[in-house]
């Protein structure tokens, strides 16, 4: 059975550095696993509970489903201002919702991403992971890769390139505990 992992990408940029590296993990999943990335964060509508109703726009409904139907949540995301960007932390309220019961609840979830600051968007990161978690994911340990883009060409450069894959390949590979 493959192992469906979707993927929720921080940037908008049509040249993200962030969206180029979950297309090119996409392209190099490991076997047995299907990485896929969710569309659409730019359509949704900021959270807000009046709107979080049986009518919810159909671009939340979509999301929903994406995740839903996923075995593992990655997210690829930026820094911005020491935080995640506000596109993923919408995405992330959206999952979140119906309380105690949102899609991404109980979804083994790890994060990665690339940044220019020498942390290499490690705030982003931990914010990610710790919001996902209060959301309802499993935040998988270790698979946290903060890598800063100034330093090295993270496209060629094997070192880094394992330690994504290896990321990546440790989510997919995470033992769900039975309920
Ligand atoms: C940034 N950037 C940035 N980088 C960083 O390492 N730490 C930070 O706090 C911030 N803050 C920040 C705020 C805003 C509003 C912007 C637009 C940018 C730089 C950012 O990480 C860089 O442009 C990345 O390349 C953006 O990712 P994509 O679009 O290439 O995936």
């Amino acid at each position: 059975m493959t192992t469906r992992v979707a993927v929720l990408v921080g940037s908008l940029r049509a040249a993200s550095l962030n969206r180029k590296l979950a297309e090119s993990l996409a392209s190099q999943a490991p076997e047995g696993a299907e990485l896929f990335l969710v569309e659409g964060l730019d359509a949704l509508p900021f959270y807000n509970e009046d709107i979080d109703t049986d009518d919810v726009d159909s671009s939340v409904l979509a999301l929903r489903e994406a995740v839903a139907g996923a075995d593992r949540v990655l997210a690829v995301t930026p820094e911005y201002n020491g935080t995640m960007p506000a596109v993923l932390n919408n995405a992330l309220d959206w999952l979140s919702r119906p309380f105690g019961a949102g899609a991404i609840k109980g979804k083994p979830f790890g994060v990665i991403g690339l940044a220019p600051s020498p942390y290499g968007g490690q705030w982003a990161h931990g914010d990610t992971a710790r919001s996902a978690g209060i959301a309802g994911a499993v935040v998988v340990e270790d698979v946290t890769v903060s890598q800063n883009y100034l330093e090295t060409d993270v496209f060629t450069d094997e070192t880094v390139q394992a330690k994504l894959r290896g990321a990546v390949a440790k989510l997919v590979s995470y033992e769900v505990a039975a309920a």
